[in-house]
């Protein structure tokens, strides 16, 4: 009578337990948060920084790791200041001038050579299609290494700045090769 009784109990408690189990639903969840994640949205206010905001802003008076400041201004007088004064730092490396020039070449062809041409006479493909207007033979410009690297770095008129696609070693590489194109184009 008593194992009757026990059985009972145990049938009991199986039908109450598996009554409520419903296969389409998730069962009961040990820790929940490691099933479903708190959904944060990219850059929302966080408590835990200074200023609320996820995305920190860097530190002050710091720069960006291999980016260097540049010193002058996207006016005329600046494109005059670096003119006369701004040095190229890679021509005191006269053992890897071949070097330079003929990385400088590979990149005025990417970014350049469809405006200017590949001699720099202003004759590239845009220019000869009519898409561009104003492409000037570096013959007839005056330029120094000074003012070829504000140009790539600030644009100029229609021209567009080419600072984020080469980098400051590109750019000086890129000024030496339009300089012995300019050379060549007035030998
Ligand atoms: C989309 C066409 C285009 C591309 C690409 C282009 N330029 Fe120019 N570039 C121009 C135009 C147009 C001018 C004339 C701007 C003016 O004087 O108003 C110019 C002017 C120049 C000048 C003369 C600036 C002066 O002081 O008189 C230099 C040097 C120059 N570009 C170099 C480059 C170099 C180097 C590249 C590649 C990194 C390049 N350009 C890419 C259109 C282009």
């Amino acid at each position: 009578m008593k194992s009757f009784v026990k059985i009972g109990i145990t049938l009991g408690v199986a039908a109450i337990m598996t009554s409520c189990f419903d296969k389409s639903r998730p069962n009961y969840q040990y820790f929940p948060n490691m099933y479903e994640s708190v959904a944060y949205e990219p850059y929302q206010e966080a408590d835990g920084f200074k200023n609320g905001v996820e995305a920190q802003l860097p530190a002050e008076h710091t720069v960006n790791r291999g980016w260097m400041p540049y010193d002058y201004e996207n006016t005329t007088e600046g494109k005059e200041l670096a003119m006369a004064e701004l040095k190229n730092p890679l021509a005191a490396d006269s053992l890897s001038y071949d070097k330079y020039v003929a990385n400088g070449k590979e990149l005025y062809g990417i970014y350049c050579a469809i405006c200017h041409g590949d001699k720099g006479d202003g004759m590239g493909p845009l220019a000869e299609r009519e898409k561009f207007l104003g492409i000037p033979s570096y013959a007839d410009r005056e330029i120094t290494e000074g003012s070829i690297y504000h140009v790539i770095y600030y644009g100029l008129n229609s021209m567009g700045s080419y600072a984020v696609q080469l980098n400051e070693k590109e750019r000086w590489e890129v000024v030496m090769y339009v300089e012995q194109l300019k050379e060549n184009l007035t030998k």
